[in-house]
């Protein structure tokens, strides 16, 4: 949820701030904009739109300065324009700031500058920071900063930069992320580690209430309130972080592709002979493990889709009781937890603001906490007791795919170890997980190795009307079981990289209500890979078809019965989605992988940005 950048070293700034831009853009990309300092003059360039329209407008001028700050931006307040873009400068234009984040008092901080005097030139809450840092600016940019962040209420990253102080930098971080890359003689700052691992594998992490006057040769770290703090750089050898599409027309594809390599690295090392697990960063004590009474999972979006599976593994394993919540909710609800609660909060990108805020509400409750999260050294890591990573590698396109894979496995794990204390698992059971989770990556392989017959899936369901309107605007996915939570995930997939309206319901509930919306014009998307509940699902399937609606399928390779129960659409081999045979608790990985590309191809066909969706952001710092 906006993306900023920085420099200040021997080369120029605007090559490397426009590279960093285009790396974060996936963070937002309403607008976009610069700021580089040279000859005391602050040259600002912003735009409205993506990062490339910027690109354009720069090209009209000259930048040789070595120091400046960057910002792509997701609209919170005020609409993508010119003006609303950052960098935001004071009144006098010798400061200016980019932000990611939310000043929530910023209402009550305007209104009094513009008592003072100040004259505001956007609508955003951001631009109060230029203006704060200009009244406490007393000849120290560093302490002007200081007072001004002592004054904001709310979630932020924020670099400022200065004509009075032209070899300087001023970061500030509160519950948003902010990263600072090292290399001997020179400073950048990111929103996230995989920018900068082109440039430097040395980094600094504020911790949230903490900023840095930063120059080259000169590292200052302090708390918000004047205490220094004093920290070694960290070393990020992380190979798979890197932010490129390798030949791929988009990352989205990409990521889909490499779920196979995702699975083998999440399980590395961490599965052993016999279904062993051994997590190297599950601390918890053996004793506390014998106290828990009940397992919350927390998350958001794709995540919560990985946490609904996690309850049926977790409950199925250990029989203790599992309650999964949107963060958003369990935050303020007052939720019952204690000592004996185990929360499990999945974020992939370690920064989703509601997902922080549930942890810390769980943990003021008592609960211990393990966060999920594929972004080493982000937030989530910070605020949980103890962090398992998916070691999926960057995710770039909006939409999560191999994060959700690689969450999946984690949990997996997790419900292993954790059985394997209780000794809840046969033997017998616990071999033929383990053979499963191997067999894993390869069955993901033999679906990606054809894409052919879901592209033409797509391709169909893209069809257009004579007067040029698309025939199907409504989609339902349906399943049972564990199949539910890929039902609702391959919804939200359509929806978000096609903009196909798309509901997915527990297969049982259709009958209560939402059967009145089918008619020959909504395709129904069924999964059936639970054996257990086969017959009650075949049963819907066949309530659907006396509706006239379309259906496809989602079923195991050796499913004989399914293809003579799904017509295929004319011109159309089959309307089934074949995925390898496996055991129920592994059945949602596969049954993911084709609505992945279902959703993408679809969205392909429908001409959509698929890495890029409109309204949408990587990472929801906001609440
Ligand atoms: C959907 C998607 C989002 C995220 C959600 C949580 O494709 O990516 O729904 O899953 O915003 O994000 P994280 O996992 O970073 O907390």
């Amino acid at each position: 949820m906006c993306g900023i950048v920085g420099y200040i070293g021997p080369k120029e700034a605007m090559p490397l701030l426009m590279e960093g831009l285009n790396k974060l853009s996936y963070r937002g990309y309403d607008s976009a904009g610069v700021a580089i300092l040279e000859n005391q003059e602050l040259q600002v360039v912003k735009k409205k739109g993506k990062v490339a329209v910027l690109a354009g407008e720069i090209t009209k001028y000259t930048f040789g300065g070595k120091i400046g700050i960057a910002h792509t931006r997701w609209a919170t307040h005020g609409e993508p324009s010119d003006r609303n873009s950052h960098p935001h400068a004071d009144c006098s234009g010798k400061i200016a700031v980019v932000h990611n984040g939310i000043i929530e008092n910023y209402s009550s901080l305007k209104k009094h500058l513009q008592e003072k005097g100040h004259k505001f030139a956007s609508e955003t809450d951001s631009e109060v920071i230029a203006h704060l840092i200009e009244v406490h600016y007393k000849g120290n940019l560093e302490e002007a900063v200081r007072q001004a962040v002592l004054r904001m209420i709310g979630a932020f990253a924020i670099v400022v930069i200065s004509k009075d102080h032209p070899n300087q930098l001023i970061v500030a971080r509160q519950d948003c992320p902010l990263v600072i890359g090292i290399n001997d003689n020179e400073i950048f700052i990111a929103s996230d580690i995989p920018v900068l691992l082109e440039h430097t594998q040395k980094f600094l992490f504020l911790d949230s209430g903490e900023m840095a006057a930063l120059s080259v040769g000169d590292v200052r770290i302090s708390t918000f309130n004047g205490n220094r703090v004093q920290k070694l750089p960290q070393i990020i050898n992380w190979e798979q972080g890197k932010i490129e599409k390798a030949g791929y027309e988009h990352f989205m594809l990409k990521e889909i592709e490499e779920q196979p390599r995702v699975v083998r690295d999440t399980l590395r090392g961490r599965l052993l002979a016999g279904g062993l697990v051994e997590l190297e960063d599950f601390a918890l004590p053996e004793d506390y493990l014998s106290q828990i009474k009940r397992i919350y999972m927390l998350a958001c979006g794709t995540a919560y889709h990985a946490g609904l599976i996690g309850e049926h593994i977790f409950e199925d394993l250990l029989r203790i009781p599992v309650e999964v919540d949107l963060a958003s909710e369990f935050r303020y609800r007052d939720p019952i937890l204690d000592e004996n609660t185990l929360v499990i909060a999945i974020s992939q990108s370690g920064e989703t603001a509601d997902t922080l805020a549930g942890i810390k509400e769980a943990k003021a409750k008592g609960a211990k906490v393990i966060a999920i999260t594929n972004v080493i050294g982000s937030s989530i890591t910070r605020e949980a007791d103890h962090t398992i990573y998916t070691r999926a590698g960057a995710e770039i396109a909006v939409a999560s795919t191999k994060a959700f894979i690689a969450q999946q496995i984690v949990m997996f794990l997790i419900a292993l170890r954790l059985s394997q204390h209780a000794g809840s698992i046969a033997g017998g059971v616990l071999h033929e997980i383990a053979q499963a989770l191997h067999d894993l990556p390869v069955q993901i392989q033999s679906i990606l190795d054809n894409h052919q017959p879901i592209r033409d899936l797509a391709k169909h369901l893209a069809q257009q009307n004579p007067c040029g309107h698309y025939k199907y605007n409504d989609f339902f996915f349906l399943g049972r079981g564990l199949d539910e939570p890929i039902a609702r995930e391959g919804a939200l997939k359509l929806r978000e990289i096609s903009y196909i309206h798309a509901a997915a319901y527990a297969a049982g509930e259709l009958k209560h209500g939402n059967i009145a919306l089918l008619t020959s014009q909504t395709p129904v998307i069924v999964l059936l890979t639970q054996e257990r509940i086969r017959e009650k699902m075949i049963s819907n399937i066949m309530e659907v078809i006396a509706r006239e609606a379309p259906v496809m399928a989602v079923a195991y390779e050796d499913d004989n019965e399914i293809a003579s129960i799904v017509p295929p659409f004319s011109g159309l081999s089959s309307n089934v989605m074949r995925i390898p045979r496996t055991i129920s608790w592994l059945a949602p990985i596969l049954a993911t992988i084709p609505l992945q590309l279902l959703a993408y191809y679809s969205g392909l066909e429908r001409g959509c940005d698929v890495d890029q969706p409109r309204n949408l952001a990587k990472s929801v710092t906001v609440e």
